[in-house]
C-alpha cells in the first residue's frame, strides 16, 4: 500500500487575488492551505494535525508586520521542519536586494520571483519538497493516494455500515483527472499496482479509464467528476463477496457465479444506506453488468433501459477486467482486449467501444475501430 499521508503546503499570502492562481497550480501536486500574513489574528484551525511539507510565502518583505507574522507562523511546531520558499516582488533599486536578505533572514531556502508563472512555481516547490519526484510523478502519486483513500472510505462502510465519507470520496476525483491529464492513461494503468488489494486496483483502473474516455468525449467538468465518482464506487458490493470466490483461480461454478452476481445489488443497497443520492452512482453500481441484448444482470435490462453513461462504464469495466493481471490469469494486451469487446457484438454499444479505443490506443494501434 502506498503512503497516503500526503501532508500539505502552507501558502502565506497577502495578495489574495494572486493567491488563488498559485494555490490552484500547487493544488494539482499537493494539498494546499492558504493563510493571510496576519496569522495570529485569524483562526486557521489546528495546523499541527498533519505534516506540513513546506511553506510558500507571497508577502511584502518590506512590510514589518508581515515579516513578524511570518516568523510567528514558522514558530508553530508543525512548520519547524518545513522548508520555506519565498516569492519576491520586483521592487526598485537596492530594495530588491534588501527583500532578498530579509527573506533569507527568516530562513527562506529558495527565493523565486513573484512573476514566476504558477506552473513553474509548482515545479520549483515540488523540487524542494519532494526532490526524488518530478512534478508529473507527484501529480500521479497524489492521484493514486487520494483515489486510494476514496476507495478505502467506500469499502469501510461495507464492513462497518454507517454513512459514506463523501468528502473523502470527492477528494479522490480531481486527482484522478489531473493524473491522467498530466501523466497519461498508460502510466496510470501501470501504476495502480502500488495498491495491493484487487478491489482497489480494479476501482482505480476503471476510474482512470472513465476519466480518459470522459475527457476524450469532452464531457463538461462536472460530468467528468460524476462519472469518475461513480467509477470509484461501482464495485463496492464486492467487499461482501467471499474472497475464495472473488479471487478464485479458475472458472467459477454456477453456485459461485450466483453469489458473485449479488455484488451489484448489494453495492447499490450499501450506497443507499450510506447516504448516496446521486442517480448515476446508484444506477452504475446496480446496472454495470447489464448487456444491451438483455443477457446481463441483475435485472436483464435491454437497450434503452440502460442509461448511456452506465453503458459506457460497463465497457470501461470489462476492459479493465481484461487488462488486469492476476496470479491466475495473464493480462490481455490492449489489442486483444478490444478484440474481445468488439466480438461481444450487440451486447455493447459499438460507438462507445470506439470511444474507449480512441482514448486508450494510439492512432496507429487503432486499426479499423
Ligand atoms: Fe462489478
Ligand atoms: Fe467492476
Amino acid at each position: 500500500m502506498i503512503e497516503t499521508k500526503e501532508g500539505y503546503i502552507l501558502l502565506v499570502t497577502d495578495r489574495l487575488d494572486r493567491g488563488e492562481a498559485v494555490a490552484e497550480a500547487l493544488g494539482i501536486a499537493m494539498d494546499v492551505r492558504v493563510t493571510g500574513p496576519d496569522f495570529y489574528n485569524q483562526d486557521h484551525g489546528d495546523l499541527s494535525g498533519d505534516v506540513c511539507k513546506g511553506v510558500v510565502t507571497d508577502i511584502a518583505f518590506n512590510r514589518e508586520a508581515s515579516v513578524k507574522s511570518l516568523r510567528q507562523i514558522l514558530r508553530n511546531k508543525a512548520m519547524r521542519e518545513a522548508p520555506l520558499m519565498s516569492m519576491l516582488r520586483k521592487v526598485d533599486g537596492s530594495e530588491g536586494e534588501n527583500n532578498f536578505m530579509r527573506a533569507k533572514a527568516v530562513g527562506a531556502k529558495i527565493c523565486l520571483s513573484a512573476a514566476t508563472p504558477p506552473r513553474k512555481l509548482a515545479a520549483a516547490v515540488v523540487n524542494t519538497t519532494h526532490p526524488d519526484q518530478s512534478i508529473v510523478d507527484r501529480i500521479v502519486n497524489r492521484g493514486l493516494a487520494k483515489s486510494g483513500l476514496a476507495v478505502g472510505a467506500i469499502l469501510k462502510v461495507v464492513d462497518a455500515g454507517g454513512a459514506i465519507d463523501l468528502p473523502t470520496v470527492d477528494a479522490g476525483v480531481d486527482p484522478v483527472i489531473n493524473a491522467i491529464r498530466h501523466g497519461g492513461l498508460a502510466r496510470w494503468l501501470d501504476s495502480v499496482w502500488v495498491h495491493d488489494d484487487t478491489t482497489y486496483q480494479h476501482s482505480l483502473q476503471v476510474a482512470g479509464l472513465a476519466a480518459a474516455v470522459a475527457m476524450n468525449l469532452h464531457f463538461p467538468k462536472a460530468d467528468q467528476q460524476r462519472f469518475i465518482r461513480a467509477a470509484l464506487m461501482h464495485d463496492l458490493g464486492k467487499g461482501r463477496i467471499p474472497l475464495k470466490i472473488l479471487n478464485k483461480p479458475g472458472k467459477l461454478d454456477d453456485g459461485e457465479w450466483a453469489v458473485m452476481r449479488t455484488h451489484a445489488k448489494i453495492g447499490h443497497d450499501i450506497l443507499v444506506r450510506g447516504g448516496v443520492t446521486d442517480e448515476l452512482t446508484l444506477n452504475t453500481a446496480l446496472h454495470h453488468h447489464e448487456m444491451l441484448d438483455g443477457t446481463g444482470y441483475p435485472d436483464r435490462l435491454r437497450g434503452d433501459g440502460i442509461a448511456d453513461p452506465v453503458r459506457l462504464m460497463t465497457i470501461c469495466d470489462i476492459y479493465a477486467a481484461l487488462i488486469e493481471k492476476r496470479p491466475y490469469k495473464d493480462a490481455k494486451s490492449p489489442e486483444d482486449a478490444f478484440g474481445i469487446l468488439y466480438s461481444m457484438g450487440d451486447k455493447l454499444e459499438r460507438s462507445m467501444v470506439n470511444a474507449l479505443a480512441r482514448a486508450v490506443l494510439k492512432p496507429e494501434e487503432r486499426g479499423a475501430a
